[in-house]
């Protein structure tokens, strides 16, 4: 399963690359806002940390404009995915872009048929939300089985990048789901290291090792 950090902040970018374990990120207007950075610069540093797909979502809300605007993003770096939103203008923006061999990111998925429409027009990736379909009581993850097995039924490439994800069982449950990728906050790749037990356990041994160790320097003590 391959991890994406759901951030534009360069310092946690940096530091799960650091971690080893970052393959891509997921940007979003909102997330680009909070930076308060020029956004085509901001991308552009983010492709120079990360050696993976980054996504950079476009403004425009015709078809027309999301292929202009996709284009000019798509030159920033090879890195860039263009991120559009799942939209009957988005769909036929990923058609376009991806005849251009532009990757693109069907983003604010919220049902299989959209899905499958992405599928349908060349997306590299489909972004269902999960979170914020279990926001509204309605179970994210089942949107994600429901995608796996459409797309495994035709073998389409389009990749499952579940999104949304607020928590680890959100993890835990996309893989387990087959999803493609699981885009995520930093906090909850931090949350995913820990482990109370872990904790416990290193205590004892580093506290055993020093008794250990102390014993020890008294015997040399008294034999000299
Ligand atoms: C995905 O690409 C989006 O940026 C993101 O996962 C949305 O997450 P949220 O619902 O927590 O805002």
């Amino acid at each position: 399963m391959k991890f994406f950090l759901d951030t534009a902040n360069l310092d946690e970018i940096r530091e799960g690359v650091d971690w080893g374990l970052i393959d891509g990120v997921t940007t979003n207007p909102s997330l680009v806002s909070k930076e308060g950075r020029d956004f085509k610069d901001l991308i552009y540093e983010i492709c120079n940390i990360v050696n993976g797909p980054i996504s950079a979502e476009v403004i425009a809300t015709t078809s027309e404009q999301m292929v202009t605007e996709g284009r000019e993003l798509a030159k920033i770096h090879k890195h860039v995915v263009v991120k559009v939103p799942l939209t009957a203008d988005g769909l036929k923006a990923t058609k376009i872009l991806s005849g251009e061999k532009i990757n693109v990111n069907v983003t604010l998925c919220f049902s299989a048929t959209q899905a499958l429409l992405a599928a349908k027009v060349g997306a590299a990736y489909v972004s269902p939300f999960v979170g914020r379909l279990d926001d509204i009581s309605q179970d994210g993850m089942d949107l994600i089985r429901d995608i796996r097995t459409i797309y495994s039924n035709y073998r389409y490439p389009t990749q499952i990048l579940a999104a949304s994800i607020r928590h680890p069982i959100h993890v835990l449950e996309a893989a387990k789901a087959a999803a493609d990728v699981a885009t995520m906050p930093f906090k909850v790749l931090k949350q995913m290291a820990k482990h109370p037990l872990t904790d416990i356990g290193l205590k004892q041994f580093l506290a055993d090792w020093d008794n250990f160790a102390k014993e020890n320097l008294l015997k040399t003590e008294k034999v000299s």
